[in-house]
């Protein structure tokens, strides 16, 4: 591997810089070289000065987080030794900061003696959204350069600040337009002439008389805001004992914060998910280089609550949209609903009336298929049914022009079979946005058989866009969520019809961290959806449609929120959900026409059923390829289905619970009498086990 990090002497002055694409992490290499360089630059002497700088796009993002957990994370030089050689070094170090310079790469800022930085660079200390904290001395040398306030700001939030804003402060000591090296030159040259000292931030106080006020109002409200999460609290602690505690003390404090959070399931969680997320954009069988489809104009057939919401998206991001209806009424419903959510977001501050006028000039409705001749990009978002799927894709394919990617926002149909309804399949996939679909992150693009390479990259780069996090999925009933859902409600109906109540189960997943459990969601979602799901599949399966508790409180007309009662009931205009009698009758004479003695159950036995439940179907998905990796699977958990992020989603959740455990779980409940055989552990989960691997 060519060396990441050069020198160039000009002058006076030695320019170390650092190249190691993407970002600059601090991986073992880029460590070594930077204190190869720095040695060179003090032992030639000709040399007087130092520049440390990086590329365009990063200064450094910090520690090389895929080194994390592999020898080369402590190979030395570790990252603080490198950082101490700056401090120490005899001749004055100056930091010229563009683009990233985040983590470990601000710590290694910040042991330059000086820095000057493009106004645009970005810097910060992010390591609280990994479940960390900085763990170079950012916790003790940032509240030195810029004041506690702001310091303890960055590190528990995490966000970054640019440099034109911390100008001023003796982190930043100036912001350079132009040729940011050549301006870093000429400060140091500056240095040289006025004789300045070398200013090491180490050697700094941190006064604030206020301090102890402030920390105190700290610890109250970053207490209440990091419900699950012990990173928040230890980065506090840690830039605390900056405060009249001496620099190596506050060192050891933040070391031993860094180590036990490193070793946390919460930061294990959180840095699975940030690889994760970037792992989903990666398409195993499609060449990087794939040609992308222009997308300039978008077409959205039906504006109801997904079609109303998915043109949002695009909107938002300034593209223009046609909208179809079938009725004038329907569409006028539709576009004014798009009106007041953007107005209620302008209510609260977020937009200005401008850009509410803005957005909606660039949405056209209209009642006529020829609006979509020129459109690139078509969505269909029409009723669940696939007669209308049909008439509206063979609509598509004829007045559609040639090129055009056409998709389906279906939540569970077939996508071969509505891609066959054309006479182009390859243009054909679908895209499954989650409600409401202006809000929620996740999207899932189904891959037909058909589906050609360049469609599919298109979608995931519009899927960029928009600002979703794309997954890939192949097709089957429900693609990876919806699939993994029917699951998990099946265990939790289980539950229900065991011995437990919906207010026992909701309440045990929501303590493990479910945003909200399944009875409510149900409530919430409508539950007319599964109703006639499950009589579709009936249907289609050619046997008698038997209803199950959640059908029995459909045919009494309680479909959810909607209607004021479900699984619970609900005042008028409010939606607590209040444990229903009613429905605990409709559940006794469930059991008992079925011969079914409740029994108690557990909380414990509530998170293992449904929790597993989703593993085991997982794990299916995974061997048949529907999922190309476990990863994939958790960030649809966690962005679409609530799934809680400090355990990182379902399939992390089971490597930490130790595959062969969960197998054990699962065996037991298919031993049951009459158990459902979808309990049965899926063989690549059996084959995991047994090989001692995990599946992330
Ligand atoms: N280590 C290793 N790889 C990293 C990295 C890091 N710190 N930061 C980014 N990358 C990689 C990404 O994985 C991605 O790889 P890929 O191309 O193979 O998918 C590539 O760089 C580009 O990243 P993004 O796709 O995220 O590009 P963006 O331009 O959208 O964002 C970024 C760039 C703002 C730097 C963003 O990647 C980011 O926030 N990175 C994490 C920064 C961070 O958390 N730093 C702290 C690390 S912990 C630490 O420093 C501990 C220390 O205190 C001891
Ligand atoms: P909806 O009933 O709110 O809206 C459907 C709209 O389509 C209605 O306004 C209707 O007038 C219009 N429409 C029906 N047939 C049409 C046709 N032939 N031409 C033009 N317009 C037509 O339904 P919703 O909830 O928006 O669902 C739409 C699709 O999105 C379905 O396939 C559904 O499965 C899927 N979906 C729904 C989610 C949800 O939470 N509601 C989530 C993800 C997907």
């Amino acid at each position: 591997m060519s060396n990441p990090v050069s020198l160039s002497v000009h002058g006076p002055v030695a320019v170390i810089t650092m190249d190691k694409p993407p970002v600059n992490s601090l991986g073992a290499a880029l460590r070594a070289g930077i204190a190869d360089a720095l040695d060179q630059a003090n032992a030639n002497a000709a040399v007087r000065a130092i520049v440390l700088t990086g590329t365009a796009r990063a200064f450094s993002a910090g520690a090389d987080v895929t080194e994390f957990g592999t020898p080369n994370a402590a190979r030395e030089p570790n990252l603080r030794v490198v950082i101490s050689m700056l401090e120490d070094s005899p001749k004055p170090v100056v930091g010229a900061i563009a683009g990233q310079c985040l983590g470990g790469g601000l710590e290694l800022a910040m042991g330059c003696h000086f820095r000057v930085a493009s106004a645009d660079a970005n810097l910060g200390l992010p390591e609280v959204k990994l479940g960390l904290l900085p763990g170079a001395g950012g916790t003790q040398r940032l509240p030195r350069l810029v004041g506690l306030e702001t310091a303890l700001n960055m590190v528990v939030s995490g966000n970054p600040v640019a440099a034109a804003k911390l100008a001023g402060t003796a982190l930043i000591d100036q912001i350079v337009d132009g040729d940011l090296v050549q301006g870093a030159i000429v400060f140091a040259q500056g240095v040289l002439d006025k004789g300045l000292p070398l200013r090491r931030a180490r050697d700094l106080k941190v006064q604030d008389p206020q301090g102890q006020a402030f920390l105190q109002f700290a610890r109250n409200t970053v207490g209440a805001m990091s419900k699950n999460f012990p990173a928040p609290m230890k980065c506090l602690e840690a830039v605390a004992a900056s405060l009249n505690k001496p620099f190596d003390e506050g060192v050891r404090v933040e070391r031993e914060g860094f180590l036990s959070l490193m070793a946390s399931p919460e930061s294990r969680a959180l840095r699975h998910v940030f690889a994760a997320e970037r792992a989903a954009a990666k398409i195993p069988d499609l060449p990087a280089d794939t040609t992308l489809r222009n997308i300039a104009k978008v077409g959205v057939i039906g504006a109801g609550t997904m079609g109303g919401g998915i043109t949002m998206n695009f909107l938002n991001v300034g593209m223009p949209v046609v909208l179809l209806e079938m009725k004038q009424e329907a569409l006028d419903k539709g576009l004014a609903t798009i009106r007041r959510n953007y107005e209620n977001t302008m209510k609260k501050g977020k937009l200005k009336p401008e850009q509410v006028e803005q957005r909606m000039a660039l949405v056209t409705g209209t009642l006529s298929y020829d609006a979509f001749v020129d459109a690139d990009l078509v969505i269909e978002a029409v009723f669940e049914n696939m007669d209308v799927k049909q008439s509206v894709f063979e609509t598509l394919d004829r007045v559609c022009k040639p090129g055009a990617i056409l998709a389906s926002n279906t939540s569970y149909l077939n996508i071969d079979r509505i891609a066959s309804f054309t006479k182009r399949p390859a243009d054909v996939l679908g895209l499954h946005f989650f409600s409401p679909a202006n809000v929620m992150r996740l999207l899932e693009v189904v891959r037909g058989a058909a589906t050609a390479p360049d469609v599919l990259a298109t979608s995931m780069a519009v899927a960029k866009k928009i600002k979703k996090i794309a997954i890939v999925s192949g097709v089957c009933d429900g693609f990876i969520g919806n699939r993994m859902l029917a699951r998990y409600g099946t265990a939790a109906a289980g539950l229900i019809n065991a011995g437990a109540l919906p207010q026992q189960i909701d309440g045990a997943l929501q303590k493990f961290g479910m945003a909200m459990g399944p009875f409510r969601m149900g409530d919430l979602a409508g539950l007319d959806i599964g109703w006639a799901t499950r009589q579709r599949k009936a249907n289609e399966a050619g046997v008698a449609f038997t209803p199950i508790v959640a059908d029995k409180l459909c045919e009494a007309g309680r479909y959810g929120q909607k209607t004021g009662s479900g699984w619970y009931r609900y005042e008028a205009g409010k939606r607590d959900p209040i444990p229903d009698p009613v429905t605990e009758q409709l559940i006794a004479d469930y059991r008992a026409a079925n011969s079914i003695t409740p029994r108690k159950i557990s909380d414990a036995e509530v998170i293992e059923r449904c929790i597993y439940a989703l593993v085991n179907e997982g794990a299916r998905i995974l061997e048949e390829g529907i999922a190309a990796r476990a990863s994939d699977i958790d960030v649809a958990y966690l962005n679409g289905y609530g799934f809680p992020l400090h355990r990182g989603g379902p399939m992390l959740y089971a490597d930490l619970a130790g595959l062969p455990n969960v197998v054990r779980a699962l065996r037991r409940f298919a031993a049951e009498p009459g158990a459902d055989a979808s309990w049965q552990p899926a063989p690549l989960l059996l084959k995991l086990a047994d090989e001692g691997k995990t599946f992330c």
